[in-house]
């Protein structure tokens, strides 16, 4: 009588080379870039290992050694200095956007967040009501609409809003539109959670909401992320999304979301992109640096689920080490 024998698919590197289903591809991957106005130097951030808030000019030489590692495609968060509201301004990020295309041209695809938390002095995704009891919906979607056109008039190739503020898709998509910036990409954090997960991000983009906003129900993002135990909420996004004219379509974060992920990339034929975040990254560096677990090897499973989910690109801190370490 014959027996099943899973095991016999196993036995060695070549037969589980031509068995697997998928695999992550260094095209598939996106760079965060943190550049910061003001800086006299880059600095480190905690728990992301080699990636750093750079100074306009260290931001250019990084790129410059990314493009070298085989890593050319990037999603850009500019810290402005300026953090009263009267002062936001999105000129310093569009310049760097500028500086990028001046000095890289074709040579690199470059996204750009667009979101509010790191040039309000409150750290808030959008711009408070004059109470300062919630965040005033109308008045954030202009502002992101504002940031979206200034990035896209300095050239990005992608812009990304990550506020979660109702129709903000379509107000940017109108914006670009008025601008003649017909052929800018739209990227939606569309399927964005409430997570806990965000904290190695919130130094490097000095974007933490202040504690001065706790008592009205503001010292957190609840009020505007999808809360973790509601599927349905990030499946009504999507949808209002795709219907407001996104192109691509992203969950964040990843691994906690994968089966939202699976599902998501079933339902909608856009292009989906997860978001690896900082704290599931930076989780996977500390288990390693306390010889917890295989550092690469850590990060390629990751990866790969991302990619048996249904992702068709991954942002990652570690997407410009993509190469090297799918390779070994
Ligand atoms: C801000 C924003 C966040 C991230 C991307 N854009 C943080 C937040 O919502 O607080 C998180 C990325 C990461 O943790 O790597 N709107």
């Amino acid at each position: 009588m014959s027996q099943i024998t899973l095991r016999r698919l196993r036995q060695n590197a070549h037969i589980r080379a031509l068995t697997r289903e998928v695999r992550p591809h260094p095209e598939q991957f996106i760079q965060p870039l943190f550049v910061v106005e003001g800086l006299p130097g880059r600095e480190t951030i905690p728990g992301l290992t080699g990636v750093y808030r750079d100074t306009p000019d260290s931001l250019l030489r990084q790129i410059e050694s990314d493009l070298k590692a085989g890593c050319s495609k990037f999603l850009l968060f500019g810290v402005p200095m300026g953090r009263a509201l009267k002062d936001i301004d999105w000129s310093f990020t569009a310049g760097q956007v500028a500086a990028i295309r001046k000095r890289f041209g074709a040579d690199v695809w470059l996204s750009v967040d667009v979101c509010l938390c790191s040039s309000t002095p409150h750290g808030h995704c959008g711009v408070l009501n004059p109470e300062g009891d919630h965040l005033d919906n109308a008045a954030s979607v202009k502002e992101l609409a504002a940031a979206a056109s200034a990035y896209a008039a300095a050239g990005a190739d992608c812009v990304a809003p990550s506020d979660m503020m109702d129709g903000r898709i379509g107000a940017i998509r109108e914006a670009l539109a008025a601008a003649g910036l017909h052929r800018t990409l739209l990227m939606s954090y569309a399927a964005k959670f409430h997570s806990n997960f965000y904290g190695p991000f919130r130094v490097a983009a000095d974007s933490a909401p202040k504690a001065g906003s706790a008592a009205a129900g503001l010292s957190n993002r609840a009020s505007y992320q999808i809360d973790p135990a509601r599927a349905g909420d990030a499946l009504l996004c999507v949808e209002r999304d795709v219907a407001e004219g996104a192109d691509i379509l992203m969950v964040k974060p990843g691994m906690p979301y994968l089966d939202l992920l699976a599902d998501l990339s079933r339902q909608f034929a856009q292009p989906w992109a997860v978001y690896e975040v900082s704290g599931e990254y930076a989780g996977i560096e500390l288990l390693a640096e306390q010889g917890l677990a295989n550092r690469i090897g850590a990060h390629v499973e990751a990866w790969t689920a991302f990619v048996r989910a249904g992702a068709s690109m991954i942002i990652s801190y570690g997407a410009r080490d993509a190469r090297e370490w799918l390779a070994s």
